[in-house]
């Protein structure tokens, strides 16, 4: 069904919410923009008068320029906030916050925060479309949707292709989302870890958990590699990077005792001669630059498709 502009849903707070139907037709407005972005000519008014507010409460690098870019691609207005230098370290709430910067007319709210559900709260509170730019350990609803665009550019439909995602899934928004999204389109989906860093209920997402690395990667057409999150763990969850390395690190020579080996993703920022060695992450084999580009793409799509839903659009 990509013969419309119509998702679901008002807002983008998790793949949870989004429908399989929702998921192609971001991926087929991501391709239609992915061309765009690869034109002389990079930009389209698709968003011409429409305001554009990223509102940053946690660190980021890739998901705060990617938004901003794929506005600017759109041709929206665009105000940006981080809470480091704002009147939050005042005791501004959230809602308040928000509410000042609605005042402004503000259409669509990209909001990055480190609450699990800061999205959902804000989106029950104020009058604008709100997309989740990750909030805590919940989800990151746009990394998901440009993984697999990624995975799907290389490897073609999802139906059926085998996805092992590898690491600290306990702490991980874009393991979480990339469940949801990969079972929508069809994907088996496997865990890879510490049984520390791995949930006890994972198998009621319907996937495997496979603990041997070697194991996993030869079981799987995509190994996503996910970042080991220290500044979300609050005790050891394993005895030392060194050994973290030597079990769930993925170098040349675990590659190539592979017959086939898959494709290595990253969604970074990438600790490295951690999760993988920077032979692999520089290597053929690594896609992490495609998903960067890629991301410009499907944000585009994720805004326009929101965007064209508010009042000021029909
Ligand atoms: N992948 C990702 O979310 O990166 P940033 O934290 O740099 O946005």
């Amino acid at each position: 069904m990509v013969n419309d502009h119509t998702l679901s849903c008002k807002h983008l707070i998790g793949i949870k919410d989004l429908t399989k139907e929702d998921i192609k037709l971001i991926m087929h407005w991501s391709g239609k923009f992915k061309e765009v972005i690869n034109r002389p000519i990079k930009k389209v008014p698709s968003l011409r008068d429409i305001t554009i507010a990223n509102l940053f409460f946690e660190n980021s690098t890739r998901t705060r320029l990617s938004f901003e870019l794929a506005e600017k691609r759109l041709s929206a207005d665009v105000i940006n906030f981080s809470a480091a230098n704002s009147s939050v370290g005042k005791g501004e709430t959230l809602v308040d916050t928000v509410n000042n910067i609605l005042a402004m007319k503000v259409d669509v709210v990209v909001m990055r925060h480190a609450e699990p559900g800061a999205a959902q709260f804000l989106s029950q509170r104020v009058d604008a479309r709100i997309v989740n730019a990750g909030d805590g350990t919940h989800e990151h609803p746009t990394q998901a949707l440009l993984d697999a665009y990624s995975m799907q550019s290389k490897i073609g439909d999802l139906q059926g292709k085998k996805v092992v995602i590898v690491g600290d899934i306990n702490h991980s928004r874009v393991a979480l989302s990339n469940i949801y999204c990969l079972k929508k389109l069809g994907a088996e989906v496997a865990v890879c870890g510490p049984t520390t860093l791995i949930p006890k209920q994972i198998h009621h997402l319907g996937v495997h958990v496979i603990h041997n690395l070697d194991e996993a990667l030869a079981w799987a057409d995509v190994a996503n590699m996910l970042r080991v999150q220290h500044e979300r763990m609050d005790k050891a969850y394993f005895p030392s990077i060194r050994e973290y390395r030597m079990q769930y690190g993925v170098n040349m020579d675990r590659l190539k005792a592979l017959d086939k080996i898959p494709l290595i993703m990253h969604p970074g920022p990438i600790n490295r001669g951690v999760e993988l060695t920077s032979e692999v992450a520089d290597s053929k084999h690594a896609i992490i630059l495609d998903q960067v580009e890629n991301g410009v793409a499907v944000r585009m799509a994720v805004l326009y498709l929101l965007a064209s839903q508010t009042d000021h659009n029909t």
